[in-house]
Parts: C-alpha cells; sequence; structure tokens
C-alpha cells in the first residue's frame, strides 16, 4: 500500500471520491425502466490524479499495489483498469479531453459482494476528471458515462441503478429512482431502523453471465407481451402466457417494482420488512439468482427478534444480503447471525455498518 506521493514523487492535483451502495428494494429491475431503492454506503473509493507530461497513462492500484500503464489506443489486460479505461474514453467520446494522468485508486469498498465497487470507482473516476478539467458535466450525465464504461469495457450489461446511486444517495436516505425518466427522491429509512449488510462469503461467480442470461430472458418476456419493457406490464396475469423460465422471470421484475412503491411510501419499519422477505422469495424461487448458503443467511436473519426483514441484494448468485435492524441493536444482531451461520460451516462478515478497522482513513493513517 502506497501514497500517491509514495509512487508519483509529489501531491496530486485533484481527489475525488464516491461510495459504494446497496440495494433496498427493487433488483433487476433497472433495464427493465423499472424502480429501485439503493442507500450510499459509509464505504468509498478515492481517485487522486495528476497530468504526467508522458505519452501515456500511469494507474496504481493500492488495493492491489499493482502499476498498470496504458493509452487510449489499447483496452488494458488488467481487469480494474479497464474501469478507469472506459471511463477515459467515455468522457473523450464526451469531449472531455484530459491529458495523460498519473492516476492513483484507494478504496474500502469491498468488491465482489455486490455493493457497486464498480460504479463508485467509474464515479470517483469521472468526478476526479471533471474536476481537473472543469467540464460542464451534471452528476446525471456523469452517471451515464459511468455506466456505459462499465457496459462497453467490463462487459456487464448493467443498468443505471449502481452509478445513479453512486453519484447522487446519501447514506442516511435511500434513492427513489424511476429508471425510465430519471425522476427521484430521497426518502428516509423508516424511523428506529438501520441497514445491516452481511456478506455470505459465497464469491458472486455466476456474476457476469448469469446476470445478461437473466436480462436476455426479461427482453425475450417483454417482447413477447408487446411492450417496450417489462416496466410497462400492469396486469399480472398477462404472464401466464409465456413458457417457463420467462413467465417466472417477468413475475419477478413485475412484482419487484411494485414492492418498490409499496416501500418508497412506508414509514412502519415492520411492514417494510415484510416487503423485504417478499423480495428474496421472488428473487430465490422466481428470478432464481439466489444460492443456497445465501437462503441461509436470509433465514437467519429473517428469524432474529431485532430484524424487520432481509433479502439478498445487488446482481445476485452469491455476494452480500441486507436487513432492516432495530437501529440501536446492529452489532448484537450480526454476532449472532454471524455464529450461526459459522455452526453451519460457513464463514460471512460484517460489511455494514463498516468495521472501524476498514475505514479509508483508517488505511490511510496505516499506510
Ligand atoms: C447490478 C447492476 C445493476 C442492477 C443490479 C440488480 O448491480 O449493475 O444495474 O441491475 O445488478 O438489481
Amino acid at each position: 500500500m502506497s501514497s500517491f506521493e509514495e509512487v508519483f514523487g509529489s501531491a496530486p492535483e485533484v481527489v475525488a471520491e464516491a461510495p459504494g451502495r446497496v440495494n433496498l428494494m427493487g433488483e433487476h429491475t433497472d433495464y427493465n425502466d423499472g424502480y429501485v431503492l439503493p442507500i450510499a454506503i459509509e464505504q468509498r473509493t478515492r481517485v487522486r490524479i495528476r497530468p504526467n507530461g508522458q505519452d501515456e497513462h500511469v494507474l496504481y492500484s493500492e488495493m492491489l499495489d499493482r502499476v498498470v500503464r496504458f493509452t487510449l489506443d489499447n483496452v488494458p489486460a488488467e481487469h480494474f483498469a479497464t474501469y478507469v479505461y472506459g471511463c477515459l474514453m467515455e468522457a473523450r467520446a464526451n469531449g472531455i479531453e484530459a491529458p495523460s494522468l498519473d492516476i492513483h485508486v484507494q478504496s474500502n469498498v469491498p468488491v465482489g459482494v455486490g455493493l457497486s465497487s464498480s460504479a463508485a470507482l467509474e464515479v470517483a473516476t469521472l468526478r476526479a476528471l471533471r474536476a481537473l478539467t472543469g467540464a460542464r458535466l451534471d452528476d446525471v450525465h456523469l452517471a451515464r458515462l459511468g455506466q456505459r464504461a462499465e457496459i462497453e469495457y467490463a462487459g456487464v450489461r448493467c443498468g443505471i441503478m449502481d452509478q445513479m446511486a453512486s453519484s447522487l444517495a446519501e447514506t442516511r436516505r435511500a434513492l427513489f429512482l424511476d429508471t425510465r425518466t430519471l425522476e427521484r427522491r430521497l426518502v428516509p429509512l423508516p424511523p428506529a431502523s438501520a441497514v445491516l449488510v452481511i456478506d455470505s462469503g459465497v464469491a458472486r461467480t455466476l456474476a457476469g453471465s448469469g446476470y445478461n442470461q437473466r436480462r436476455a430472458e426479461c427482453e425475450e418476456a417483454a417482447q413477447r407481451l408487446g411492450v417496450p419493457a417489462l416496466r410497462d406490464v400492469k396486469d399480472i396475469t398477462a404472464t401466464d402466457t409465456l413458457p417457463e423460465p420467462l413467465r417466472s422471470r417477468a413475475r419477478h421484475v413485475i412484482s419487484e417494482n411494485e414492492r418498490v412503491l409499496r416501500a418508497v411510501d412506508c414509514t412502519n419499519a415492520r411492514v417494510f420488512g415484510l416487503i423485504m422477505n417478499e423480495s428474496h422469495a421472488s428473487m430465490r424461487d422466481d428470478f432464481q439468482m439466489s444460492v443456497p448458503e445465501i437462503d441461509h443467511l436470509v433465514s437467519l436473519l429473517q428469524g432474529h427478534p431485532d430484524v424487520y426483514g432481509a433479502r439478498l441484494t445487488g446482481g445476485g448468485f452469491g455476494g452480500a444480503c441486507v436487513a432492516l435492524c432495530e437501529s440501536n441493536t446492529l452489532q448484537e444482531v450480526a454476532a449472532a447471525v454471524l455464529g450461526d451461520y459459522a455452526l453451519a460451516g460457513f464463514e460471512g462478515r460484517l460489511l455494514v455498518p463498516a468495521p472501524a478497522e476498514a475505514a479509508i482513513d483508517a488505511q490511510e493513517a496505516g499506510s
């Protein structure tokens, strides 16, 4: 782990950062033009840059302790560098020309668990480029560039939720977003409740292929139903005409949109929690994006008296679970559930609230 100064010899010109997110409701709805309800998390990614006067970009990842050199002529071979490369390419396509840069990336957003470490990297990189060049780029447009970078260069046909959440959400209020119109508002959590996120310890192995396959199934279902997107299906019984698995996939998306709309206006933590539980059942049974370990972790969370509700969060096929809990017993709930999860032979870990040793500035102090 080395600082910008240690790697590049002197101070950066611009420092920018962006948070990860956890999605409370609305999974796989964004690319169906539907509704989502993510909230930002404390963990974030920090990008420091400075023009280097050379003919190539020099990128250092503190997490990997690796340097990658690249120009915009070729996609870098290292996966993590493709996100930064994609942002530089998309920025350039939008008239934002950056000189060759020294780039330092530091992050405490957990990777590969469904908390949008890639969106945090994209939004932080684009914020740094915006600050350096003085480009006029609003937060929504910036999120769109990040999404395009991910689709074009990282190969995941993602929706707009993660980049919008990283660009616009807060840690204390969730972002209710209509992904078709991009209309949005910030929504407080129900009184006296708080968010708990636990990693199942199961890597999101199918993340890319399973995700793209689900998206293709949803698009086929919409086409067969004669609507532009599944968001436009108002009567869920219309799905009865579809063959499996399209019927189940569509049923998840349509019912999940309706759950987001119920959750947004819900000021009762118990009711909100029940909607989360329904969402998990739909992801498990209809969208088939869960795995047995996650189902076990979710049922342990749901069985705890201080938990209002729990569900898988993010793209699925592994990763983390989110729970809505009583706000003053989060640590006790986490310890009890992780203990029971370990008894079943699995190793989870607490992600939110972020353990103190994971703080980004604690990393800095220790470096
Ligand atoms: C990933 C994608 C998002 C969204 C979620 C599932 O995080 O990047 O666009 O589709 O999965 O809700």
